[in-house]
């Protein structure tokens, strides 16, 4: 029987903190909703008594959402905590989340105070919170750098005057697994009453280590952690919820339950990113863009053999439903061959050789060939085999202070002939070789060129618009070499007037 782990999702309030992240009531709004949605426990929806915006989102977050307890930070200051309880008043499900630094260097240097006045400090605080709310979290703020016995003491305290979660910084981010994990049984085994209360994690990553510390603390006995949508947040940011909560998904050994309904990660991950301007990193685990790509021929013919070659992770899991066998010049003729059905093309023997040879081309272009591309390839192959005249070749000299001038190599079924001409531009110059080589009559109605997403190493589509004798005729290209493009766009109408 699993055991259930709480999630306290503080993306709107440590995540909130950054730079640049700040989002405005409406945003966190959506935001708050997409966590809703994905299942989460707890929402630390602002720091109330810091501006009129958090009071203002914190009331409206609790107005807009019903699942989740809603929750404010305060510090151990009694205004704090009347603001933060008037701002959850409209909650369905309410905490209050106060604290106090316990650490040498906070008692020390930044509240000039002394161990015990801090205790003192902290149980009142969590007393007087108690009067608003029946739900009181404590933190203690730098417990990562907080000599274990004290903070025993603290927790203590605050667990007899009221306090039902127990929250356990790694402020600074200081601490590796194991003394994090060994500091949560610690308080487990030496706190008087610590039963009453859940114990919580909330750790930082400013050595990479904010999941490891986190799921340590859960190993150790803590049943709530606090996590941050793609682990934004101050400085190196907070654990991360979907690493969290998929560590935990592909060890069902270990009994623990989040209940997040894990098919929403990778879209509240997007939402969370487009709207805080925060992008994430490729190779973020779980949400990165690369986190499920296969790239290399090897591992993409091992992964259509069998996902688990690979793969630990179902993407489908975490709500992500592309391919992801990423098609690069690396990629065999397997993954090929996979990515050409799922688009409805079945290739085989040497049709399929063929086509990976024009495929290995674009790819030896482009980083990524992506399903336009392929779209491309396969048309032009089925254009190509119906053509009586293709290009065979093209070479344009062009640029500042020349004139251009362009040769065409044309095959019309097997014969190749060649002309040369020269324009007021690269496009114009090929374009007249050709029609000297076709003797066709035509005007050029419209030629239109599109690159099909960014990227200066984007395929580039071309199309025509061919009159001739009253009639019009389309043609269509697309090629990494745009000046080639036009080309064969121009041969494919021409071919059609043929
Ligand atoms: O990192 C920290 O110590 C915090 C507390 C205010 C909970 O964010
Ligand atoms: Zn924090």
């Amino acid at each position: 029987m699993s055991e259930k782990l709480y999630i306290f999702d503080t993306t709107l309030r440590d995540g909130e903190q950054v730079p640049g992240c700040q989002l405005n009531t409406l945003e966190k709004i959506e935001v708050a909703k997409a966590l809703e949605e994905l299942g989460v426990d707890i929402i630390e929806a602002g720091f109330p008594v810091s501006s009129p915006g958090d009071f203002n989102s914190v009331m409206e977050i609790s107005k807009a959402v019903s699942e989740p307890v809603i929750c404010g930070l305060t510090r151990a200051v009694e205004k704090d905590i009347e603001v933060a309880a008037d701002s959850l008043k409209y909650a369905k499900r309410k905490r209050i989340h106060t604290g106090i630094g316990t650490s040498e260097f906070h008692i020390k240097y930044k509240f000039n105070s002394t161990q015990e006045k801090i205790i003192e400090r902290a149980a009142a605080a969590v007393k007087y919170a108690r009067k608003f709310v029946e739900d009181v979290e404590f933190y203690a703020e730098d417990a990562g750098r907080t000599d274990n016995e004290y903070l025993a003491r603290v927790i203590e305290a605050v667990v007899a005057a009221g306090a039902t979660t127990i929250n356990i910084p790694d402020t600074t981010g200081y601490t590796l697994p194991e003394e994090y994990g060994a500091k949560i049984r610690y308080l487990k085994e030496n706190v008087k009453g610590i039963d009453k209360a859940i114990l919580s994690t909330h750790c930082h990553n400013d050595l990479g280590m904010a999941t490891a510390n986190s799921i340590m603390g859960v190993l150790n006995g803590a049943r709530q952690v606090e996590v941050t949508i793609n682990g934004i947040g101050e400085r190196a940011g907070n654990t991360s919820l979907e690493e969290v909560v998929m560590a935990f998904r592909s060890r069902q050994h270990l009994n623990i339950d989040t209940g997040i309904n894990t098919k929403h990660i990778s879209k509240t991950s997007r939402l969370v990113s487009s709207l805080m301007n925060m992008p994430v990193q490729p190779n973020k685990a779980i949400v990165g863009r690369n986190a499920f790509a296969h790239s290399s021929g090897i591992h993409q013919d091992g992964v259509l053999k069998n996902r688990e070659n690979y793969e630990i992770i179902n993407p489908e899991d975490v709500g992500i439903f592309e391919s992801t066998i990423s098609l690069t010049a690396r990629s065999g003729r397997a993954a090929l061959k996979h990515r050409l059905k799922i688009m409805g093309y079945d290739f085989e023997g040497e049709e399929l050789d063929a086509l990976y040879q024009q495929f290995l081309d674009i790819a030896d272009k482009k980083k990524d060939v992506n399903e336009e591309d392929l779209q491309i390839l396969v048309g032009r192959k089925k254009v190509k085999d119906k053509q009586d005249i293709k290009l065979h070749s093209l070479q344009i000299i062009c640029g500042k202070s020349t004139v251009p001038v362009a040769t065409v190599g044309l095959d019309f079924n097997g014969d190749v002939f060649y002309n040369t001409s020269e324009g007021n531009g690269p496009i114009d110059a090929a374009f007249k070789a050709v029609k000297n080589l076709t003797h066709k009559n035509f005007k050029l109605e419209e030629f239109l060129v599109q690159a099909i997403t960014r990227g200066t190493d984007d395929t580039g589509k071309v199309h025509v618009q061919l009159e001739s004798q009253g009639r019009i005729y389309y043609g269509f290209s697309g090629n990494t070499d745009i000046s080639t493009a036009a080309v064969e766009a121009l041969v494919d109408g021409i071919n059609k007037i043929v």
